[in-house]
């Protein structure tokens, strides 16, 4: 199984979140690529089983704007059948980034793994363990 880890942080605390969730996906025995999405291609996403997404709550309630949203603009058409594990950290909102982004992905016709995983701020306590476990969901 190829999994690819692609994540958007300012803070690390979306970082910490992506490197969990391949500690996870690598207990599972699965080859694992982990990037900033500024070194992705549209390959980590056309050339791997499950692509795990990672953008925290930016702007007001919406994807990073520079460098994740073009690049989620631009695989949005590659998509379709593609099984997708979005994650993301968020400070004071409610997680509406999040479903947004969701209904966005699944309206172009990608399978998400699970619930999208939101974590408020630093992963802690038992965000530890649902981020490896998040990782674990390749099905
Ligand atoms: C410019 C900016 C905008 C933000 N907007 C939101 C927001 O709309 N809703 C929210 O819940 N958190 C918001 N946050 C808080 C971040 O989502 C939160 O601090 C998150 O942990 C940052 O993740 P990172 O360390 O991976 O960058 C914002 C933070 C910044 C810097």
């Amino acid at each position: 199984m190829r999994v690819s880890v692609i994540y958007w942080s300012g803070t690390g605390n979306t970082e910490t979140m992506a490197q969990l969730i391949k500690e996870g996906a690598e207990s599972t025995g699965a080859e694992v690529f982990l990037k900033p999405v500024s070194e992705a291609s549209e390959e980590d996403i056309t050339g791997v089983d499950v692509s795990f997404l990672g953008c925290p709550s930016m702007g007001d309630e919406a994807l990073e704007d520079s460098e994740f949203e073009p690049y989620i603009a631009k695989v949005e058409s590659l998509v379709g059948g593609k099984r997708l594990g979005l994650f993301g950290s968020y400070g004071w909102g409610s997680g509406l980034w999040m479903e947004n982004w969701s209904e966005r992905m699944r309206g172009a016709g990608a399978k998400l793994v699970g619930d999208s995983l939101i974590v408020n701020e630093a992963p802690s306590g038992e965000d530890i363990e649902k981020c490896k476990n998040f990782g674990k969901l390749l099905s």
